[in-house]
């Protein structure tokens, strides 16, 4: 089964074309066209904006993952592919619009099932995309503890099949990435800061400043990582000059306290569930310091978990991980029934 899935959530515009052979989704092509320079020139998102970018490369893009996957037409100009995946929710809902309304025309024209995605779902599908590797893929299994971590999202997520899901706790305020964005912006670093903050944080030393672990002592698996911005913010203050090494070693304790809280809390989750592996997913995992810090508490750990992370270009937003989620749960839809849902949770 061949899927185009396409993803317009935010300020990425992507589009992929996945092949599924019943266990493993093998990505054929993904095209990710991004807004995110106009959006450093004013250091945050404007949804306008995004919306209108979104309208600029919807169509370039998604014409390029069809030539990329080298998907040959029919005689009437159809593409020969078996479905169309569309992420509807959460996200922006102006450049949610611009990728619901497309996939749905094209729903339409081409006569092809449309299969609406949860982005959430989506991060953590990237899981299960074939890594382009000598080794043998090994897919996760089942149970498992999915961390997503991303600008807008940090979620705790049990699965114990591709149906049974269960939501067992996310932030209560800011999302990790926020935390690295806002905080990078306190810092005059550019958005969006996390890539620049991991970066920095090599040269800081971890002793310089003591950030607070929100949460981290508490029952269950809430976040909350607004506290810790006001204790950088405080920093700051009292700083009369930021030269590089105070920044780098900002960088290197707030992330330190990111990274603590987030692997401690899914650790705990999966020893509490007796699962089997931990998932990390969503922009934020592209943080090697936050992979490497799983690897090693895993190997310490009694309770041995396998533990997945997508490669980098999957981790941030893109279709391919759209068209993944789609193969496993290939519920399509009249398009007629789809809109857009910004407020999209865990259904
Ligand atoms: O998943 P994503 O592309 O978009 C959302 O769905 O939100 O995540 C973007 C977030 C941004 O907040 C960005 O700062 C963060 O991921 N990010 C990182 C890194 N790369 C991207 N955070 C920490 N370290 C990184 N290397
Ligand atoms: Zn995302």
């Amino acid at each position: 089964m061949r899927i185009l899935a396409i993803e317009t959530s935010c300020d990425e515009t992507g589009a992929a074309v996945v092949e599924f052979d019943g266990k493993k989704v093998q990505l054929l092509s993904n095209v990710v066209a991004s807004s995110l320079s106009l959006h450093a020139e004013t250091g945050g998102i404007i949804p306008e904006r995004a919306a209108r970018e979104q309208i600029k490369f919807i169509i370039p893009v998604i014409s390029k993952a069809l030539v990329d996957a080298e998907v040959s037409f029919n005689r009437e100009n159809i593409p020969n592919i078996d479905e169309i995946a569309i992420t509807y929710g959460p996200g922006l809902i102006g450049s949610l619009l611009v990728g619901v309304e497309t996939a749905k025309t094209l729903s339409y024209i081409w006569d092809k099932p449309l299969i609406p995605v949860n982005h959430l779902f989506g991060h953590i599908y990237a899981n299960w995309i074939e890594k382009n590797s000598d080794e043998p893929t090994i897919l996760p299994e089942f149970p498992l503890v999915a961390l997503i971590v991303s600008g807008g999202h940090t979620d705790l997520v049990l699965m114990k099949s591709h149906q049974d899901v269960t939501w067992i706790g996310g932030t209560r305020d800011d999302a990790a990435g926020e935390a690295y964005d806002k905080i990078g912006r306190l810092l005059n670093l550019p958005y969006p800061a996390g890539p620049k903050i991991e970066q920095l944080a090599k040269d800081g030393d971890p002793n310089s400043f003591k950030f607070p672990r929100p949460l981290l002592h508490e029952g269950g698996y809430d976040f909350s990582f607004s506290g810790l911005k006001t204790a950088v913010l405080r920093e700051v203050q009292k700083i009369k000059s930021l030269n590089d090494k105070t920044v780098s070693n900002i960088c290197r304790c707030m992330q330190d306290a990111i990274i603590e809280v987030l692997v401690k809390k899914t650790m705990k989750a999966a020893s509490e569930y007796g699962v089997k592996n931990i998932l990390l997913s969503g922009g934020v995992a592209a943080n090697e310091t936050l992979g490497n810090t799983f690897r090693e508490k895993i190997a310490q750990n009694t309770h041995q978990v396998k533990f997945y992370v997508p490669i980098r270009k999957l981790c941030t937003d893109n279709a391919a991980m759209i068209g993944s989620a789609a193969c496993f749960k290939n519920e399509s839809m009249p398009w007629e029934e789809i809109t857009a849902n910004p407020e999209l949770y865990f259904d």
